[in-house]
Order: structure tokens, then sequence, then C-alpha cells
């Protein structure tokens, strides 16, 4: 079993309840919601048509809805609400340390590897 990397994404004080904050992540746009139930993280682009989402206050307190064509994600899961879309938002690890909202981020071990710098 490999060990997950995480990645520094965004100070937990800077998430604002009920918003989507979309933040730049090892290149890849991540979609973090802060809700009553806690802190989640997702791919950035929509399912659709892979539009990428803005920093936006979450639609009836508790979707990710997409600017583009208004579909509707669960703040929480990630799971289609409102079509059109019809696939789920992948959804990323989250934890919290020191304050610093960090995210697994296997697309950031795929660089490091493609660079030659990811420790044998
Ligand atoms: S691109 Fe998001 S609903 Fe169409």
């Amino acid at each position: 079993m490999s060990k997950k990397s995480f990645v520094d994404a965004i100070a937990l004080d800077q998430l604002r309840e009920s918003y989507v904050t979309c933040v730049e992540v090892a290149g890849r746009i991540v979609a973090i919601t802060r809700t009553a139930e806690g802190v989640n993280a997702f791919d950035g682009t929509c399912t659709h048509a892979d539009f990428q989402f803005v920093t936006s206050r979450l639609a009836g307190g508790c979707d990710i809805e997409c600017p583009m064509h208004g579909a509707c994600f669960d703040a929480v899961t990630g799971e289609v609400t409102e079509g059109p879309a019809d696939a789920a938002l992948p959804k990323y690890d989250v934890r919290i340390i020191d304050g610093m909202v960090q995210v697994s981020a296997d697309w950031a071990d795929a660089l490091q590897t493609d660079w030659g710098i990811a420790s044998k």
C-alpha cells in the first residue's frame, strides 16, 4: 500500500463557511468546501464539460454550482444533485495540520516522478 502525499492548499482561516473556495494545488484547480460537516476537497473541474469552478457561495447552502450550465454537486460528497452533469466530482482526502488545509495530491507525485525529483 502506497503512502498518500498531502500538499498545502490554503490556510483554514481563509475558508469561508458555506462557500466553495477554488485554489491551485500543484498545477490543478481544487474546490474546497467548508460546511457544518467539515472541510472537503474535490477536483475543481466540472464533470459535464470541463469548466473550472470559481470561488462562490454554495447554492442553497449545500451545493457546488457550476456557473457554465448550472449542474450542482453535493458540497460534502461531490455527488451530482442536479444535471446536466451525470458524474460525481473526484474527491480528495483532506487533513488539517497547524491550521493549514492539505489535500491528497496523487497528481503531484506523478509530476515529481516525471521531473525526476521524487525520492526512490
Ligand atoms: S460545464 Fe458544468 S454544467 Fe456544463
